[in-house]
């Protein structure tokens, strides 16, 4: 344990290193763009693929698998494309152990071809409605075209987990004397466990020396553990995903299997952790799948504590309840104040946002306190809107921005457009912008008004009374591009002027929490 490094793990993994076959360094071989863009719902466009290559550039991944280029003209220009930007990490391409699959592959000018054949009798028999012997044939085929053109091939046995060890030998010492520069052994259905996933690549290592991967999937919650295991028997690759996105109940998570074997086994990834949690973000926008607050490491729940003996402990020495110190993976701890949390968490809490006299605390607390008593959990958010009101930070005056002036015009046969005037402290700022309808018009014309890219993560409209006079009450969440979010809720009788109203308030929450520096709601 070491307080200086930021990890406070146990050291009885020290009492069992010794059984384990860990590589000298591990290979990150990410599939987010490929796999991870095969989890239903999910549909990057041709920019939010390339930001998010960039991205895992910039986190340290050595491959990116970046589609599977025959499936369309759109995957295989991304591909391309993603291949042109001459990155760090190397780009690869899927493909079947057909010709015309791997041509394209090539034309995007990949670095690695990534090439597959089901080996088990039920894509033999079901799928593909070959042979063994010719499944064979064609995987050492197909590995040779792809090295004849001087890129790297990697080569998968799919369902290798449902496959005979004896067949799955010949596959892999076959493809190795083709030329194969990697094995990747896939987990196609999430079924098998750790201790049979070490067993199985010890026996594979008997027998093929070229670096061995591995590919899991998450159907039975074991995609991490079964990675783990592998690496620990001796792979020297892992295939993961952001935010564990993939077919089905998807992939290994980057996050926890990275986390994992640098903080917990010491095995080094090349991944800068810092960056983890922004990554994260990134694909959690562009992907629209809304990460669980208690997902490990990167969710909003995996530094928080609320337990009054939590936080006190976390007030004294945050190791007493936190495995590693949040920044290591670009997190930040939060204390979430609800009925288990005491008086001493809220008041250090708020010491440490504001300037505030004995008064105004007492004031603030017994508002928490009442608050408490009705609402199940109390976010930060809600302390700080209590505090910014008590400390009456909330007038007009002092909010960074308000709204002077907007005209919206929609109809039927018109884009509908809108053009605001807003008071961004004494700058006075003009901008129109378009939309599907009259309140995205205006949350445009707002955005460009303020020279910012917000996304509107939510949006909940009801009416509060009845009739079409209706009184319309509206909640907006923003998320600026750094993972900020904050809240508004307004309240009117037009609808577009709640939604406007909402906003700006939404807005001033996330400049005043940025300023604060507690980002993240
Ligand atoms: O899960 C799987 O088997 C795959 C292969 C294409 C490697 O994704
Ligand atoms: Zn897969």
């Amino acid at each position: 344990m070491s307080e200086e490094t930021g990890v406070f793990v146990s050291n009885f993994i020290d009492h069992v290193r010794d059984r384990f076959q860990f590589p000298e360094r591990v290979y990150v071989f990410d599939t987010t763009l490929r796999d991870g863009e095969q989890m239903p719902g999910v549909c990057y466009t041709l920019e939010e693929k390339l930001a998010i290559a960039r991205q895992l550039d910039k986190l340290g991944v050595d491959v990116i698998e970046a589609g599977f280029p025959v499936n369309s003209e759109e995957e295989a220009e991304a591909v391309a494309k993603i291949a042109a930007e001459r990155l760090d990490a190397k780009i690869c391409g899927l493909a079947r152990c057909v010709k015309v699959d791997i041509d394209v592959c090539l034309k995007c000018d990949v670095d690695r071809v990534h090439i597959f054949i089901g080996t088990s009798d039920i894509h033999l028999k079901w799928k593909l409605k070959m042979s063994e012997e010719k499944a064979l044939q064609r995987a050492v085929e197909h590995v040779e075209y792809v090295k004849c053109h001087g890129v790297e091939c990697e080569f998968s046995c799919e369902d290798a987990t449902r496959t005979p060890l004896e067949r799955l030998v010949k596959f892999y010492t076959a493809v190795e004397s083709a030329g194969a520069d990697v094995i990747n052994v896939p987990d196609t259905v999430g079924c098998i466990e750790p201790t049979a996933m070490e067993y199985l690549i010890s026996r594979l290592r008997e027998h093929v020396s070229i670096p061995i991967s591995v590919h899991c999937h998450n159907d039975m919650g074991l995609a991490t553990a079964n990675t783990l295991a592998g690496v620990k028997a001796g792979a020297s690759q892992v295939h993961v995903t952001v935010n564990g996105l993939g077919e089905r109940a998807g992939n290994a998570s980057l996050e926890q299997v990275i986390t994992t074997l640098e903080a917990l086994y010491k095995v080094k990834t090349g991944v800068r952790l810092e960056l983890l949690t922004e990554t994260s973000r990134l694909v959690e926008r562009f992907s629209m799948i809304k990460m669980p607050p208690n997902y490990p490491v990167v969710g909003d729940n995996a530094f928080a504590h609320e337990a009054g003996i939590h936080v006190h402990g976390v007030l004294e020495r945050a190791a007493c309840y936190e495995p590693l110190s949040p920044e290591l993976v670009g997190q930040r701890r939060r204390i979430v104040m609800g009925k288990h949390t005491g008086k001493h968490a809220v008041s250090n809490f708020i010491r440490a946002l504001f300037k505030v006299n004995e008064q105004q605390l007492q004031t603030i607390v017994d508002r928490v306190k009442e608050l408490s008593a009705k609402k199940k959990k109390i976010t930060e958010d809600d302390v700080i809107a209590i505090a910014q009101e008590v400390l009456g930070m909330l007038s007009k005056e002092k909010r960074a921005v308000n709204l002077s002036e907007i005209v919206v015009v929609t109809g039927n046969k018109i884009t509908p457009t809108a053009s605001v005037q807003l008071e961004v402290g004494e700058e006075r700022k003009i901008a129109a912008g378009m939309g599907v309808g009259p309140v995205d018009a205006a949350s445009n014309a707002i955005q460009r008004a303020l020279g910012e890219e917000l996304a509107l993560m939510n949006y909940k409209l009801e009416a509060i009374s009845g009739g079409t006079n209706a009184l319309a009450s509206v909640e907006v969440v923003v998320e600026d591009p750094k993972g900020n979010v904050a809240k508004g809720v307004a309240v009117s009788g037009d609808i577009v002027m709640a939604s406007v109203s909402a906003i700006i308030e939404a807005i001033n929450h996330l400049y005043l929490k940025r300023a604060l520096k507690v980002g993240r709601g």
